[in-house]
């Protein structure tokens, strides 16, 4: 066992990764939380006998189980006082599953679910009406679907010898949600988990700003006394401005973040690229009741919201989703195609692979000029350019640049003040937010490990 008292703990639990890193009084050192990496997927898998997986494990037994099987659905009538909720909506507005309840009146139970997967639960931290999820017939509370990851990390860093009694833990600048409380609501909720993991003695700390602290430590000796850190994550974007005073002593001037992630790329990939490949945009044919012929619109609309939330598209498997689709098929023609995809998307519960296909796409066109879509299960291949896929993601990108503006604003000073610029966090990869960096500011632009910075920070 290590010299407790020297051990710095930091725990980072991020939207898509989590990591943790301990500090000896000299090095900082990454802890290995899943075979041979120090990151770790924020994932919770449940399966029907209420066992729970973690990290990568828990995404392939999801993938293993529920996916490339027909779904089926059975409706299933509920008390009014049930308060049943699923994956947060693209929006963020309101939890899908909560959505489909006030729409149908009533939820529905996929009976060859093997288990339920939830990643990006740190999304739903600060909105209060989503209070618990249901896996099976079992509410679970928030909280009780991080600590698994928690008590993970706990576990990792005591098979390394080090006692968790304390621990300095991240949390963004800004949650995401609408309500006024939803930081103090998601910091409750966060420190419950904590709580349950049994790591009791715990000190929030902003990530962007623990991201700055570990590259001051990293490279004590670099010129330059205004510092602002660009912590661009799964589910946030988040920001600080430091002043340096002697060593590494420094005060924070300002802080800035929104709720814009990988996550909400991703979906506006999926929307801008797959939609039309799914039929969007197409008409759709049918004999009405007095046999006339009926032209329309397909209502894609309809299966929006459903499509972009892959913890509940299997919620598309009813009548009324699934006869439009057919008849589009039957009605022949090149649509057809398109209605075939969203057939076999919609039945075979292809929705969270589509996703993971969208995220190596967007890492891909981190490094190369063109990259392809490539979705077999559902016969997708869509090339891009890069320079195509930056108009796909124009909105996001547009957005990025006017909260490091806004943030610049707030620390009252003008670009040309900051000396370094911390680039960081996965979302940060994406060369056209490098690029405009370096517009903003040439050359002070410094990549700083994406992945491990703010674990590093806090320990
Ligand atoms: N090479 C890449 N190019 C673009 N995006 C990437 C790349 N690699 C990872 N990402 C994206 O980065 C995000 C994860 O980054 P990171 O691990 O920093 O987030 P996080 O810390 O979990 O989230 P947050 O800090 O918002 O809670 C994901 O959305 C992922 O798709
Ligand atoms: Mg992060």
């Amino acid at each position: 066992m290590k010299d407790v008292a020297n051990v710095g703990i930091g725990i980072d639990f991020g939207t898509t990764n989590s990591t943790a890193a301990v500090f000896d009084g000299k090095t900082v050192s990454l802890i290995h939380l899943e075979a041979g990496s120090p990151i770790m997927p924020s994932a919770t898998y449940i399966d029907a006998d209420l066992q729970t997986v973690t990290g990568q494990e828990a995404i392939d037994r999801y993938i293993e189980g529920n996916t490339g099987r027909t779904v089926e659905l059975v409706p299933e009538v509920i008390g009014r006082a049930t308060l049943a909720v699923g994956a947060a909506d693209p929006s963020g507005q309101r939890p899908a599953e909560t959505l489909s309840q006030a729409v149908y009146g009533e939820s529905m139970i996929d009976t060859g679910l093997r288990g339920r997967l939830f990643r990006g639960t740190k999304r739903l931290l600060g909105n209060q009406s989503v209070r618990r999820l249901m896996v099976f017939d079992h509410p679970f509370r928030l909280v009780a679907l991080i600590t698994p990851i928690l008590v993970h990390i706990r576990q990792e860093l005591e098979v390394g010898g080090i006692e968790v009694s304390s621990a300095c833990v991240g949390h963004p600048v800004n949650f995401e949600g609408r309500d006024s409380k939803r930081n103090e609501v998601a910091l409750n909720r966060l420190g419950e988990a904590y709580g349950h993991a049994g790591i009791n003695d715990h000190r929030f700390y902003p990530e962007p700003i623990a991201a700055a602290v570990s590259f001051l430590h990293e490279q004590p000796g670099a010129e330059g006394d205004t510092i602002l850190t660009v912590d661009f994550g799964g589910g946030t974007l988040d920001f600080c401005v430091l002043r340096r005073r002697s060593g590494n002593a420094f005060s924070v001037v300002a802080t800035h973040g929104i709720a814009l992630g990988g996550d909400h790329i991703d979906q506006r990939i999926f929307s801008r690229l797959l939609f039309p490949l799914l039929g969007k945009g197409e008409r759709w044919r049918r004999r009405g009741t007095d046999r006339q012929e009926i032209e329309t619109q397909f209502p894609f609309e309809d299966y929006e919201d459903l499509l972009l939330n892959w913890a509940v598209t299997y919620l598309l498997n009813q009548n009324r989703y699934t006869t439009p689709v057919l008849e589009c098929i039957s009605q022949g023609g090149e649509a057809r195609l398109k209605f075939r995809r969203l057939r076999e998307l919609i039945q075979q519960n292809y929705s969270y692979l589509t996703f993971q296909a969208i995220k190596d796409f967007k890492a891909e066109l981190s490094v190369a000029d063109h990259a392809v879509l490539d979705i077999a299960e559902i016969d997708i291949e869509a090339a891009l350019t890069r320079r195509e896929f930056e108009d796909v993601i124009n909105d996001s990108l547009v957005r990025v640049e006017q909260a490091v503006l806004e943030t610049i604003r707030r620390a009252d000073i003008a670009a040309k003040d900051v000396d370094i610029v911390l680039r960081t966090g996965g979302s940060s990869l994406i060369p056209a937010v490098q690029h405009m960096l370096n517009q903003h500011f040439p050359e002070r632009v410094v990549n700083h490990d994406p992945f491990t910075s703010v674990a590093a920070g806090l320990a």
